[in-house]
């Protein structure tokens, strides 16, 4: 039984992995060593991880759908022949208050941030061996209630029990899971926010900033490579939860 991920390349598959925060994960446990499958819908995401070199793969896949994940996990087994860490970021926003979302937006949040992450770990589980990671996205709105988020926090939040119950089922595989929570950290999902609302939202920031995107990728670094973690919520939000 190995304690904690064996010390040579690991290979990773990141979903959502063309910008943002994906893209921050991807990029960093590639500069740091490892192989890493970069997987979104964009057409150019080959591209961009055909110019980092061997040790980056990209592959175009859409989360919400079972056969596209399964696609990825095939291309990338066929080169690498596994996978080790497994990073469910991909995800979408889609707001309203609860008499004004549509279904779709419902449809699609649901499709994206819950069943995405349940159909990559069942394209990966089977080509993941003693000492693999998954690795969940959340969010503080999984957690705590915010106005006009019924889609994204029954998402997140959905995904925060699949977290614990695969934590708990996959321990006998040796396999960790876990839920890294990012706080209010500027990328696309986050660029229409109005100055005001952000504002409000900072001043509720104990450290009284934004997250980098590079910041939540060194937590995802290190949660890839802990022995004993596992069920766990990992908060990097700079203190706003606790002052919610
Ligand atoms: N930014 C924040 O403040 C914040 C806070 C808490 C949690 N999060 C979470 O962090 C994760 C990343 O968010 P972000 O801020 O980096 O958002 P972003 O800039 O909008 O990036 C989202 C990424 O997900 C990909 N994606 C979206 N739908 C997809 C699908 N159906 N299939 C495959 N890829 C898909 C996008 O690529 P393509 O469009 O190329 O497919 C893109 O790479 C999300 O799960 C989000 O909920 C973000």
């Amino acid at each position: 039984m190995s304690k904690s991920m064996k010390p040579s390349q690991r290979r990773w598959l990141v979903t959502g992995a063309s910008r943002g925060l994906g893209h921050a994960i991807a990029t960093l446990a590639h500069e740091r060593g490892d192989k890493v499958c970069f997987v979104a819908r964009s057409p150019e995401i080959a591209e961009l991880a055909a110019a980092l070199g061997p040790d980056a793969l990209g592959v175009q896949a859409d989360v919400s759908r079972a056969d596209d994940l399964a696609g990825a996990v095939a291309t990338m087994v066929e080169r690498w022949g596994g996978v080790d860490v497994l990073v469910n970021n991909a995800g979408l926003h889609k707001g309203g208050k609860i008499s004004a979302f549509t279904d779709d937006d419902w449809d699609k949040s649901l499709a994206t941030n819950l069943s995405g992450p349940m159909h990559a770990v069942r394209a990966a589980l089977p080509h993941m061996e003693p000492g693999g990671a998954i690795i969940n996205v959340g969010a503080v709105v999984g957690f705590r209630g915010f106005p006009g988020d019924s889609c994204y926090g029954a998402s997140k939040a959905g995904l925060s029990g699949l977290t614990q119950v695969l934590a708990s089922e996959l321990a006998v595989q040796q396999i960790r899971v876990n839920l890294v929570v990012p706080g209010f950290v500027m990328t696309e999902m986050t660029s229409g926010v109005s100055e005001h609302a952000k504002q409000k939202i900072i001043s509720k920031i104990p450290m009284r900033r934004m997250g980098e995107a590079e910041e939540i990728a060194d937590v995802v670094w290190w949660v890839a490579g802990s022995s004993y973690m596992t069920g766990s919520v990992i908060v990097t939000d700079g203190g706003l939860m606790c002052n919610l």
